[in-house]
């Protein structure tokens, strides 16, 4: 092994051809797999009068119906499971805005593969051996601190498994540990990156060369803004607990130009959020996915809800999805027109005199929705000066330009949005009532 870089896998140099004969090996397995052992699959299959034996090529995938939360919500907390809970080695949970939480399960086989692909993430994000990684996402049910922890592992990297919160000392450990790497939400980046500024410490000058972000969409501008702020690079990672955890696409450190997925485990459609119809590569639609080696909780075309297109590959043969923008589930509708909390974003960070901790308010005035973006101004702007005054201002007039929505601006001093440890929450709708 070369000192200062990890060899790619052959997997990752394959051609298409060998990729996609491997994917239909597994798929028809995969699907044989959750027939025979899940009960719940064998009875949405026999409803729908499709077999495992049906699928012979990787478009018929189409014929099979999808997975949605609410089958994992019907079949709470295991029902969905394709081996008995005892050959389960682990569980998480993502916690949903309302009800019971989403329950994933896996074998050790499962653990291993999340660990590899994991692992490779890291890698491609520029991860060199000797490394040392500080994580920042949370440990528990959620699978962002468990995730990255397996991953930065078995690469042989040095783990700090801070998980989230006590931002202070986040700072502290960073300070005396000097960490080469840093997994962690963007949003949450942004408040250590605070805390930096709090304590008097250059974020620029610290030990910190990369950063691995995900669990929430982030724009490429605000990818500047970071790699600005602390002198890193910041590469994006997708997962979704529901396919596995971190780790099912990462972003390449050499390109950066979205998430390559590895297709050797996660086989992605994207259909049209309307009609369920599959489209073409390049067209945008809701990202669809389905484990090709998954054990525990197979899962076959699992509705992310996800918004994004697929690109081809670039640095590796796998194919790339486009950052993602946004959720189906966080895009607004403002009098006709939809609005997503990134574009927002892009916005604000045209401003130097505001901060990118922001929050979308709706409201309902009569008829009307109302949309107030809540903005804090940049670190030593008051947020009652004429210059913040007069970016929120530009940034109201961009809005109704880009966007074609009228937003009302609200100010508030630094601190003033409250600060998550994890996903930040972007929307908050004060449309319905309380008791309507
Ligand atoms: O957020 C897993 C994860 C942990 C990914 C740490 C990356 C880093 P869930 O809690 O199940 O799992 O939430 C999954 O988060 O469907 C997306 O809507 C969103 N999401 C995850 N990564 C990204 C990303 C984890 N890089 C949901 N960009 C997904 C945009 C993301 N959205």
């Amino acid at each position: 092994m070369n000192a200062r870089t990890f060899p790619l896998e052959p997997i990752e140099k394959a051609s298409i051809d060998e990729l996609r004969a491997l994917q239909l090996k597994r798929l028809q397995s995969t699907l044989r797999h959750a027939y025979s052992n899940s009960p719940a699959y064998r009875k949405k299959y026999d409803a729908a009068g499709v077999h495992p034996d049906d699928l012979r090529s990787l478009a018929d995938l189409r014929k099979f119906p999808f997975t949605t939360k609410l089958d994992l919500r019907d079949n709470y907390p295991f029902g969905m499971f394709a081996v008995p809970r005892e050959q389960c080695v682990r569980i998480h949970a993502s916690s949903g805005t309302t009800g019971k939480p989403t329950v994933v399960g896996y074998t050790q086989n499962d653990i291993d593969t999340w660990a590899h692909v994991m692992a490779r993430s890291i890698r491609a994000a520029g991860a060199r051996p000797g490394d040392m990684v500080h994580v920042s996402y949370g440990y528990g049910l959620f699978t962002g601190g468990l995730g990255a922890h397996y991953g930065a592992e078995r690469l042989g990297l040095t783990v700090v498994p801070f998980g989230g919160g006590q931002t202070e000392r986040q700072v502290q450990l960073i300070h005396d540990f000097r960490p080469d790497i840093i997994m962690v939400t963007p949003s949450y980046m942004l408040a250590i990156a605070d805390e930096f500024d709090r304590q008097g410490l250059d974020a620029r000058a610290s030990s910190l060369r990369l950063g691995i972000f995900g669990a929430e969409p982030w724009t490429n501008d605000m990818r500047l803004a970071i790699q600005q702020r602390m002198g890193i690079e910041a590469v994006d990672i997708y997962g979704l607990s529901e396919v596995m955890g971190p780790g099912v696409a990462n972003e390449c450190v050499e390109t950066k130009d979205g998430p390559t997925i590895w297709e050797d485990h996660f086989y992605p459609e994207i259909v049209n959020p309307e009609t369920g119809e599959p489209v073409a590569d390049g067209e945008l639609g809701e990202l669809v996915f389905t484990s090709l080696t998954k054990e525990a909780l197979p899962i076959i075309r699992y509705r992310t809800r996800d918004l994004t297109r697929l690109l081809p590959g670039t640095a590796r043969t796998m194919r790339r999805m486009e950052k993602i923008t946004g959720r189906s589930d966080d895009m607004m509708i403002v009098r006709g027109v939809n609005v997503f909390p990134t574009q927002i974003e892009e916005l604000i960070l045209r401003q130097a005199e505001l901060a990118p901790h922001y929050q979308c308010i709706l409201t309902r005035e009569g008829p009307l929705d109302a949309l107030t973006v809540a903005v804090e101004a940049s670190q030593g702007v008051a947020h009652e000066s004429s210059e913040a005054r007069g970016a929120a201002d530009r940034l109201a007039h961009d809005i109704k330009a880009y966007i074609g929505t009228s937003a009302r601006i609200e100010l508030r001093p630094s601190g003033g949005i409250e600060r998550s440890m994890g996903k930040a929450r972007r929307v908050v709708d004060q449309r319905r009532a309380p008791g309507a």
